[in-house]
């Protein structure tokens, strides 16, 4: 049977046929049905939009693994008698790598797995349900669903959906969240406000530096919450779940599933193709922090923000959880006067943080090309 409904030919018989580019890109982008809604229709090979160039694929055999004791910071002890190799562990991992996993984090256990179920529940919804939050229509500017990261601009599409949500105040939270995910959401930033400043507080510590409680609080304004869908992809070896990136905030903390994928390349200096990714290894109970662009650009470049992506997978569809933490809008941000006189040269520009965030969604994501808008 085949019935034609708008521009796509839906064949309940065999995978849908799209009459063209177009009509995928209506029905993945602007109806809203997502990567989810293109998988549930049957399909057994990922359309030509999803394919990536070479250079950008991902070989599994390629990316060293390391064990995750290797990269994981018992939080715990930063308030004990270890606090100082604490601090340093912390430091040294945001000096390298970029990445590491905590555990004793204070975010409940049960709460993890909470926002996991959470984010399934959400996608596994059907597509009208979801597409009230795409954007143009979504009841408020605090909720966004959406697929891969700039669609309108990307060449190949990022194997992804997601719902964002901003957070303003509980009130705001709770009203406009979607129901299946709004109160796991909101209890985990709640749960993980503390360690996220302490984490930046000890980093700080570490540059020698005495700031007022103000600046950390100025650098963390903004949280955003997202859950991510990678659904099952038939072509993992063609495609990615997302493109090769750094976050533009502070500090990222994410909750990933027992899935695997998330890589982080291990050398900033190495030469293009030249390159060693590192998987970090789900871990049940961890939390992954990553450093973004704005902790780099305020520590005058000590700090790394890490370059990263994520592999699809034929074997289940994936979720993870990010929390954003980010200076707001019309914070001014730019390396710490203290570091800039002690290096004695600025490394990037002050600017206001609203500038970056533009310059970071106007493009497709490029590695660290992002910076480049903050170098002097
Ligand atoms: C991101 C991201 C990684 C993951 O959302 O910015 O890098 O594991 N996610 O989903
Ligand atoms: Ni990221």
């Amino acid at each position: 049977m085949q019935v034609q409904r708008n521009n796509y030919i839906y064949d309940y018989s065999m995978s849908p046929s799209f009459n063209d580019e177009n009509s995928l890109f209506n029905f993945v982008v602007k109806d809203g049905n997502g990567v989810k809604g293109l998988v549930d229709s049957g399909l057994t090979e990922v359309p030509g939009r999803y394919i990536q160039p070479p250079n950008q694929r991902i070989n599994k055999q390629q990316a060293a693994a390391t064990s995750p004791e290797n990269m994981t910071i018992d939080l715990s002890e930063l308030d004990g008698p270890n606090h100082d190799q604490v601090v340093k562990a912390i430091a040294h991992a945001a000096e390298t790598l970029g990445f590491f996993q905590v555990v004793n984090h204070g975010v409940p256990l049960e709460l993890l797995d909470s926002l996991k179920v959470a984010a399934h529940q959400f996608f596994n919804q059907p597509p009208e349900k979801k597409a009230v939050y795409l954007k143009g229509v979504s009841p408020s500017p605090v909720v966004k669903y959406g697929t891969s990261f700039v669609p309108e601009i990307e060449k190949a599409l990022e194997w992804k959906d997601y719902v964002s949500m901003i957070y303003t105040n509980d009130e705001e939270a709770l009203k406009f969240w979607p129901n299946e995910c709004k109160e796991v959401a909101l209890n985990y930033i709640k749960t993980s406000m503390e360690m996220v400043k302490r984490l930046l507080q000890a980093l700080i510590e570490n540059l020698g530096v005495k700031v007022e409680e103000s600046i950390l609080d100025t650098l963390l304004g903004f949280k955003m919450v997202n859950m991510n869908f990678y659904p099952t992809c038939p072509n993992p070896e063609l495609t990615v779940g997302v493109g090769r990136h750094s976050d533009m905030g502070t500090l990222t903390v994410l909750l990933q599933d027992g899935i695997g994928g998330l890589y982080v390349k291990k050398d900033e200096n190495s030469s293009f193709g030249n390159e060693e990714w590192i998987e970090i290894p789900p871990m049940d109970g961890a939390l992954v922090i990553n450093v973004g662009d704005t902790l780099q650009i305020v520590s005058n470049g000590r700090y790394k923000s890490a370059e990263h992506r994520v592999r699809t997978t034929n074997s289940a569809s994936r979720v993870s959880v990010p929390i954003f933490n980010a200076p707001l809008p019309m914070a001014k941000i730019g390396p710490l006067p203290e570091l800039v006189a002690r290096d004695g040269v600025a490394k990037y520009r002050e600017l206001v943080f609203q500038e970056y965030m533009n310059n970071f969604f106007g493009k497709a994501h490029q590695g660290k090309k992002s910076l480049d808008f903050a170098s002097i």
